[in-house]
């Protein structure tokens, strides 16, 4: 049975969240592989609306095995306060394991991504500053902090001197802050410990068991694919992989238990933070979309900037993920408008075409997309659930994209609601069970 992955096609804010909670519920495990709280996936259930930062889109499902993999890195105060206001909200968060070789974030990480923030001015990269980049960093130097240190005072403290050592220049802007202090630090994350004791595991072999025995497990990625630290925009990327060959990392299975790969994309696009975005759209459009989109950051609250669908960059997406599968969200939100813009090519600065996404950074900050444009939709979308229930120019606009990009379209976003929702005949085709399982919910 299945390893399915979910990764986001552009740059993260796809619908993630949303899809996994759907197909999760035919699955037998969800797994997060990379990032952390640099993460925001909304699910809305019954007009009741769940933003996850840490836990795996799974865990709505009372008991469902939802595990945070090696590869993620965890912030325990926020891990802990979204267990507290899941049980709050009546959620069963038994089925959560967390690896015992996941990094955590210390409180140094988040300084460090201030300081850098702060230090590169207008040339910031706009993080989230959650001390994503710091704790990866001391990852790849081998002085992380991870999950099974916090279960030994004297291994702790060891570490986080060594870890504190070489950041002592950085940090002096720091030196008073209570938060830096060894002791305090150490008490603080020797309690989150205790706390998360009895999720902590060696998710790999839980996650092996699963595929063993024939069960299906959905691999959830963060971010996407634009911001891959070694494939998207860098430097204005985060620094994990987002794309499907990290599932395998991040959770310690093999290539040969990936499946099927989905790829999330918006029917237009966003980014948050700085970084190239050729198919950006400055004016009134641009903001008409923000609002009907509601494009503010799940996790920053931050402004997230809008543009066309961008087809050069999601091929590229669709081949270092290899994608199985497409999904199409948001498509409502394109409704009203009396033509739709595809960006099929870009141009540079010096006139040269590009059809394949530049390898070049300055090259592709200079690029502006050249686009297709499709005829527009006027009818409300929101309440179809077949594709023959969405308007002719919606399908034609649907099949475009398909076709330009060689991958099924197998669902489309019309909602934000769980169940708004159509599945195409490419889905329906290749997953009857799952479809008609997920349709009925
Ligand atoms: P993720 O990070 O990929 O999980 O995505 P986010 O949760 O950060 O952002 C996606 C936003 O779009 C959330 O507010 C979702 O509730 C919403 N959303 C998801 N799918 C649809 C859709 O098809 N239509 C509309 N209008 N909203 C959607
Ligand atoms: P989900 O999983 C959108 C962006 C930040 C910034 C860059 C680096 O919800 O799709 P970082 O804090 O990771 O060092 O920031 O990456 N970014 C995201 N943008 N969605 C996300 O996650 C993101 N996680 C990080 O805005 O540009
Ligand atoms: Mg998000």
């Amino acid at each position: 049975m299945p390893g399915i992955v979910i990764v986001g096609a552009q740059w993260g804010d796809e619908g993630k969240g949303k899809i996994t909670d759907l197909l999760a519920e035919q699955a037998d495990a969800v797994v997060r592989f990379q990032g952390g709280n640099n993460a925001g996936h909304t699910i809305v259930r019954n007009g009741e609306t769940w933003k996850l930062h840490l836990m795996p889109s799974g865990i709505l499902y009372p008991g469902k095995l939802c595990v945070i993999g090696n590869g993620v890195v965890i912030d325990p105060k926020v891990l802990t306060d979204e267990l507290d206001e899941l049980r709050r909200r009546g959620v069963d968060t038994s089925g959560l394991k967390i690896s015992a070789n996941a990094h955590m974030i210390m409180p140094y990480h988040l300084m460090l991504d201030d300081a850098g923030e702060a230090k590169l001015g207008k040339l910031k990269i706009g993080t989230t500053r959650r001390g994503i980049g710091p704790c990866y960093a001391d990852k790849a130097s081998r002085i992380g902090i991870r999950v099974q240190d916090l279960l030994d005072e004297k291994i702790l403290k060891q570490k986080i001197v060594a870890a504190l050592e070489p950041k002592r220049l950085a940090l002096r802007p720091f030196a008073r802050d209570p938060r830096l202090d060894l002791q305090a630090i150490t008490e603080e994350y020797l309690a989150y410990g205790r706390r998360l004791s009895e999720h902590i595991q060696d998710t790999t072999r839980l996650v092996w068991d699963k595929l063993d025995a024939g069960a299906s497990v959905i691999f959830e990625g963060a971010q996407g694919a634009l911001l891959d630290l070694d494939h998207g925009t860098y430097p204005f990327v985060t620094s994990s992989n987002p794309i499907a060959a990290s599932a395998c990392i991040g959770s310690g299975v093999g290539p040969k238990d990936i499946d099927e790969v989905w790829g999330i994309t918006k029917a237009y696009g966003t980014r948050v933070g700085s970084g190239p975005f050729p198919t950006e759209l400055d004016g009134e459009l641009g903001e008409e979309l923000r609002q009907r989109g509601g494009e503010f950051g799940t996790t920053t609250g931050r402004s997230r900037r809008v543009g066309w669908l961008d087809l050069v960059a999601l091929r590229y997406a669709a081949r270092i993920n290899s994608l199985t599968a497409l999904v199409v969200t948001k498509l409502d939100v394109l409704t009203g408008l009396e033509t739709v813009k595809v960006c099929t090519r870009y141009r540079g600065e010096d006139g040269a075409e590009f059809d394949h996404f530049p390898y070049h950074q300055s090259v592709l900050h200079h690029t502006v997309g050249e686009y297709v444009e499709l005829p527009g939709w006027s009818e409300e979308i929101g309440e179809a659930r077949s594709v023959d229930e969405l308007p002719q120019n919606a399908r034609d606009y649907l099949a475009f994209v398909e076709q330009f990009i060689g991958v099924p379209v197998v669902m489309v976003g019309v909602g934000p609601g769980r169940e708004q929702t159509v599945w195409t005949d490419a889905g329906r085709a290749t997953v009857p069970g799952r479809a008609s399982a997920a349709q009925a919910a």
